[in-house]
């Protein structure tokens, strides 16, 4: 039987030098079908040994990986419109790592939302996970992509090629309801990282539980800045239908001060402090994921200290 054989050559437009990167990037991953079914299929094809470990390393790590880590390495970006810019709001690359570790290691979290983008780094994080997953639809809520980001996560999501997102140009406060009502228990994971007060964070919690189905998770960003997310953060791990599933820990202490801290935030001594020293001292973590772990039955009058 005639078994076609497979060159490099022949999955890569011939001039690279002169062909735009995005460009080759894009065409790069329209090949990814081919590779799986390569991959599914050998015995139909003959095909270089060296050819598909290089191809899945370019499709799934050079691809987007290279403009995360030029923005966190230049903290500078470039706008649709060529404006140099500076990147200001963004999660921390060990953030970005929990986040894409989260999707990456459950096939299963397809459909994804966002309350804030800004500058695109949590987006690209999250699409980079969910890349090439059937039906995979990242939905993005921010009101101020446009007016205080030049545009720029978007932007960003483009040039990588990301072409499975959404973007919902409304405060939280009104979007999430809405999809609430429409989209009960559709979603796999939620990421919030919009406004930092107590009090919004809690309603995109609030309404982010309920578009997330059953084994969904929640994850928030920036509890160990911010005492307001702190707070809604304890308060949610009381409720029976959420199991902490992710932690990123503070980092080391190296400090005289953080020694101490870290120490007075440990379990013992804060099972022993008052709780006004409770809060001074207790050792945060600056990204939670927390897993849906059944429907929200909590009666009419639930209530947990936190
Ligand atoms: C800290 S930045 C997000 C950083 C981003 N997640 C990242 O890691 O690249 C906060 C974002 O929340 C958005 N934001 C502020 N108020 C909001 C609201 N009421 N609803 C939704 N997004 C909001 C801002 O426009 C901004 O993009």
């Amino acid at each position: 039987m005639y078994a076609p054989k497979l060159q490099i050559e022949h999955l890569l437009p011939t001039s690279i030098d002169c062909v735009d990167i995005n460009c080759l990037l894009r065409s790069l991953s329209e090949f990814k079908h081919t590779i799986r079914a390569l991959t599914t299929y050998p015995p139909r094809f003959q095909y270089d040994k060296k050819i598909l470990p290089r191809l899945s390393q370019i499709l799934y790590h050079d691809t987007v990986t290279p403009l995360i880590d030029s923005l966190y390495e230049t903290r500078k970006a470039v706008s649709s419109t060529g404006e140099i810019l500076d990147i200001h709001s963004d999660i921390s690359p060990a953030e970005g790592k929990l986040l894409h570790g989260v999707i990456a290691e459950d096939p299963s979290i397809k459909h994804t939302i966002e309350v804030g983008c800004a500058h695109g780094l949590s987006s690209l994080h999250i699409c980079e996970a969910l890349r090439g997953r059937d039906g995979a639809h990242h939905t993005i809520i921010d009101p101020f992509q446009n007016t205080n980001y030049n545009g720029l996560g978007v932007h960003h999501l483009n040039k990588a090629g990301i072409d499975f997102y959404e973007w919902v140009e409304e405060k939280s406060e009104f979007a999430l309801p809405k999809l609430a009502k429409e989209r009960p228990g559709t979603f796999d994971l939620a990421f919030i990282d919009g406004m930092h007060t107590f009090d919004h964070t809690l309603i995109d919690a609030f309404y982010s539980l309920r578009l997330l189905r059953v084994g969904g998770v929640l994850v928030i960003d920036d509890c160990d800045y911010f005492d307001g997310i702190d707070k809604v953060i304890s308060y949610l791990k009381n409720y029976p239908c959420l199991r902490v599933h992710a932690i990123l820990e503070p980092p080391p202490p190296v400090t005289l001060r953080n020694h101490v801290r870290r120490a007075l935030g440990g379990p013992i001594f804060q099972s022993m402090l008052p709780h006004k020293m409770k809060e001074r001292f207790r050792w945060r973590s600056s990204m939670v994921a927390l897993k849906k772990i059944s429907e929200d039955n909590r009666p009419w009058d639930w209530y947990a200290p936190f």
